[in-house]
């Protein structure tokens, strides 16, 4: 079934606008407030229509992030993991397809009425949301499926976003500087909310069901790779056997997805995705790849503010910082 995309439009043009320093007004990516989170518009209106049209299937599996988490990293490793047996490894589609083009982002293909692809894929689907978990719609909720959430340092995730979004939106703003950047990321102002929120709604969530909600950290997975791709194997219900594990297996599969791999590939180097009037490359998803970039970009003040507010945020939830 197609959603029209203008469905919702009416109610969206009700809500506040921010006024972001990186959107001029005419900009169909304005933010909006919505249920208490800012949000670009163009997502609002695929969050709404999937809240009405999507049906969830007890297999699904989804990949949840904010932006800038690690979200290309774990949609190659889910990918490669799912599928490794159906392709020789050094044949395999990660290797001339960038990992956007093989799990879709819900929002953004139901925010271009087309939640026909999303039906279409076929069972066990994975697909990615960057959604808050309070905006999701309720089937997603549901306990039958499961849900691969993945968290970072706010401070690599606000600095990776800082160059994602100078990228795609270098031609309207040129004077927005990294400290206004920063100050909107403290108060919670970006294209998905505040990532605070984000963490939390799916960490809280994580408690209730963690055997549905496997719940992981950008700089845990790089620390122990193989340990991590196992963990995500047995989640997705395709663990290692013990003759992949002596093949040596995840580790190639781990080799495949790293961001070494990935960023010298042909397609991740030269291709592009465009959605409406926004061109993608697929190079600027593969920056650096590290943990602590934070410190090139941030005073002091600056990183002690932001732990500062992390540490306030997660007070009394037990996540680990
Ligand atoms: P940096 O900008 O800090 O380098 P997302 O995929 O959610 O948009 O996140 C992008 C961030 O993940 C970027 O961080 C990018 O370099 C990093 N990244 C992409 N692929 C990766 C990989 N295979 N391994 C580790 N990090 C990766």
């Amino acid at each position: 079934i197609e959603n029209p995309p203008e469905e919702h439009d009416a109610l969206i043009a009700t809500l506040s606008i921010h006024p972001f320093i990186m959107r001029p007004v005419t900009s169909p990516h304005q933010l909006r407030l919505y249920k208490g989170n800012w949000i670009n518009q163009f997502f609002l209106r695929g969050a709404l229509a999937m809240q009405q049209h999507f049906k969830s299937r007890p297999t699904d599996i989804f990949l949840a992030s904010y932006p800038k988490s690690g979200t290309t990293w774990l949609k190659a490793m889910i990918f490669a993991t799912m599928t490794r047996t159906s392709y020789p490894l050094d044949q395999h589609p990660l290797c001339t397809h960038n990992p956007h083009q093989c799990i879709s982002s819900m929002e953004k293909e139901f925010s271009i009425g087309n939640s026909q692809i999303i039906e279409a894929i076929p069972s066990p689907r994975v697909m990615n949301t960057h959604l808050q978990y309070s905006v999701l719609p309720e089937s997603i909720t549901n306990p039958d499926c499961r849900i691969i959430y993945v968290w970072r340092d706010p401070k690599d995730v606000l600095v990776s976003e800082w160059y994602f979004v100078k990228k795609i939106y270098m031609d309207v703003d040129e004077k927005a500087t990294f400290d206004q950047f920063y100050e909107l990321f403290c108060q919670g102002v970006g294209p998905f909310g505040s990532i605070w929120n984000h963490v939390l709604g799916y960490w809280k969530e994580s408690k209730l069901r963690p055997e549905k909600i496997l719940f992981l950290k950008y700089k845990h997975i790089l620390q122990e790779p193989v340990k991590y791709a196992k963990k995500l194997a047995h989640f997705v219900g395709c663990p290692y056997s013990k003759a992949e594990e002596n093949q040596g297996v995840i580790e190639q599969i781990v080799e495949l997805c790293s961001f070494k791999k990935l960023k010298e590939l042909d397609v991740n180097k030269g291709g592009e995705s465009v959605t409406n009037d926004v061109h993608i490359s697929y190079a600027d998803f593969f920056r650096k790849g590290e943990v602590g970039d934070w410190k090139n970009h941030m005073t002091t003040e600056m990183a002690e503010r932001l732990d500062a507010i992390t540490k306030e945020k997660f007070k009394g939830s037990g996540i680990e910082i």
